[in-house]
């Protein structure tokens, strides 16, 4: 349980919907802070945290069948305001008293609400019929004694309920997604009609906050910090940094698996933009040394990770008494680690920690933050758009774009395709458009013709996704005259290419990176 600083807190318990995490986000964007806390949190633990409401999320499982996620019973009797969407209004419907039975039709996609009230969840709606998403197989036949039933559809006659005198809330439908358009204002009404929130919860409050939680924690120690001139690091760095100033020591290390130029750009906005010191450790023989002939993509990233480890106990001993290492950990990861059934599919969430021997303590200010939260930050910080806008860019770096074994002469094939590829997009106005667009190196090679002569040479795949975040994405629509001009100047350009192919798969069931 994460529940920390903001005195503020709403708290969404997860039965596994899909939609959880968006709960959060749109409590967030009311300025209202809201943590994802499992199913099973008890009663008494949320008296401690006295959050100002709850919200019981949707989930895959029927109330009724066996080892479906329940929630304390006792958290109707807090007297907090609940609001539970899909399987959390059946679930309290259930715990209430009331009934709940199998539609005879699943329902999923859009549906018309009819509202039976104009008031309470649904003040300020304009309209008696709005479009709801429904995503259900179960509903309320009969609602527990003391609650009216608010809103209906054709086939649906308990579509919403409330029991206003114990500010206890049910939606069938979702509000939190897109496709409920009065959502936003239903989950307002919540928030600030009965759980008595106030919109407080902003960028510059989460700031003072953690400067002074990171001071009081940090105390005279000295706080490592690896930089890679992502947006993540950068605002760790900016953050911390405006906390404790010169106690933070920066650390941006060359694994040879940088992009072109990247180490020159990284120390220029650091040293221009951010304004904050760095200290380079230029390590790239070592990681490539240690990489020479292995091809197996968990294996490159185990052994990656572990020279990163060494690097930084070396850099913690030379600077002397380092204490902390701050980690750009975000919201998500905490969540996807939080033993949920989730299989490893790449080994990068490093969330967890560090080994043993290693005797620093972790500093993990974003660990409450989702990545679009990340960047407004990073605004309020006073971080340039080349450093908020910047794509992602894996920790293992170009060793997972480069499919098979990675040598010198393989990696300077990539980094020159892959600065075609990202100079070309800047040029047309399409860099900001995708998510992330990247070059990959295939261990395969195609035959050619050039110049009336049979090549036997290289193969470049180009990926472009786009998306809201990693979890999903799909590949970027790039117009074809874009794509071949592109392919032609990688070809012409780059010796030992004669193919370039572009990657149509989107995620899942792809993954982004190629390894
Ligand atoms: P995948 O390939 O899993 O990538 O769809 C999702 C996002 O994560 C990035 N990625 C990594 N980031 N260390 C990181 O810091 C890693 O080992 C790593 N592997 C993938 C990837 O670039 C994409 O944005």
């Amino acid at each position: 349980m994460t529940v920390s600083s903001p005195k503020q807190v709403v708290v969404v318990l997860d039965f596994g919907s899909q939609y959880s995490q968006l709960i959060a986000r749109r409590v967030r964007e009311n300025k209202v802070y809201c943590e994802i806390l499992p199913h099973n949190t008890t009663a008494d633990q949320l008296v401690a945290l006295s959050p100002r409401g709850i919200f019981l999320s949707g989930g895959p499982a029927s109330v009724y069948a066996p080892g479906a996620p329940m929630c304390d019973p006792h958290i109707f009797d807090l007297d907090i305001p609940i609001l539970g969407i899909c399987y959390g209004m059946q679930l309290m419907a259930r715990s209430l008293g009331g009934e709940v039975e199998p539609v005879a039709a699943r329902e999923y996609g859009l549906a018309q609400l009819v509202l039976k009230r104009s008031d309470g969840l649904f003040s300020g709606i304009s309209g008696q019929r709005i479009p709801v998403w429904m995503s259900h197989g179960d509903n309320v036949s009969k609602t527990p004694d003391g609650f009216e039933v608010t809103a209906c559809t054709d086939r649906l006659p308990v579509s919403a309920m409330a029991d206003r005198g114990r500010r206890l809330f049910g939606l069938q439908f979702h509000p939190e997604v897109v496709h409920t358009p009065a959502g936003k204002d239903i989950i307002a009404n919540f928030l600030f009609q009965f759980c008595g929130c106030s919109p407080s919860w902003t960028m510059e409050s989460f700031i003072q906050q953690n400067v002074t939680q990171i001071r009081r924690k940090v105390g005279d120690g000295l706080v490592l910090c690896a930089v890679s001139g992502g947006v993540d690091s950068s605002v760790l760095a900016a953050l911390i940094y405006k906390a404790i100033g010169e106690q933070l020591k920066c650390v941006f290390v060359d694994n040879g698996l940088l992009r072109k130029n990247e180490v020159h750009d990284v120390i220029e906005i650091f040293r221009n933009d951010i304004c904050i010191d760095i200290h380079f450790v230029d390590a790239g023989h070592r990681f490539l040394t240690r990489l020479a002939g292995v091809d197996d993509p968990e294996f490159k990233r185990k052994i990656i990770g572990n020279e990163f480890i060494n690097v930084f106990q070396e850099e913690a001993q030379k600077l002397g008494s380092v204490r902390f290492l701050a980690q750009g950990t975000l919201y998500p990861d905490v969540i996807e680690s939080g033993g949920g059934p989730a299989a490893t599919i790449k080994s990068h969430h490093n969330v967890g920690g560090l080994p043993e021997n290693m005797h620093l303590e972790l500093i993990e200010p974003l660990r409450d933050l989702f990545k679009d939260e990340v960047r407004r930050l990073a605004y309020e910080l006073g971080l340039p758009d080349k450093v908020v806008k910047r794509h992602p860019f894996p920790g293992p770096g170009l060793a997972v774009r480069l499919v098979g074994d990675i040598t010198p002469e393989r990696l300077e094939i990539l980094r020159e395709a892959d600065a075609i590829f990202i100079d070309e997009l800047r040029s047309a106005g399409l860099y900001d458009e995708v998510w992330q667009a990247f070059a990959v190196l295939l261990p395969t090679k195609s035959v050619g013709v050039m110049g009336d002569e049979r090549t036997y040479e290289q193969v470049i795949t180009l990926r472009a996704v786009t998306g809201e975040d990693a979890m999903t994405a799909d590949w970027a629509q790039l117009p074809y005259d874009f794509l071949g001009m592109v392919s032609n100047r990688i070809i012409n350009e780059i010796r030992g290419v004669n193919r370039v192919a572009y990657d149509i798969s989107s995620k899942p069931p792809s993954t982004i990176e190629w390894e």
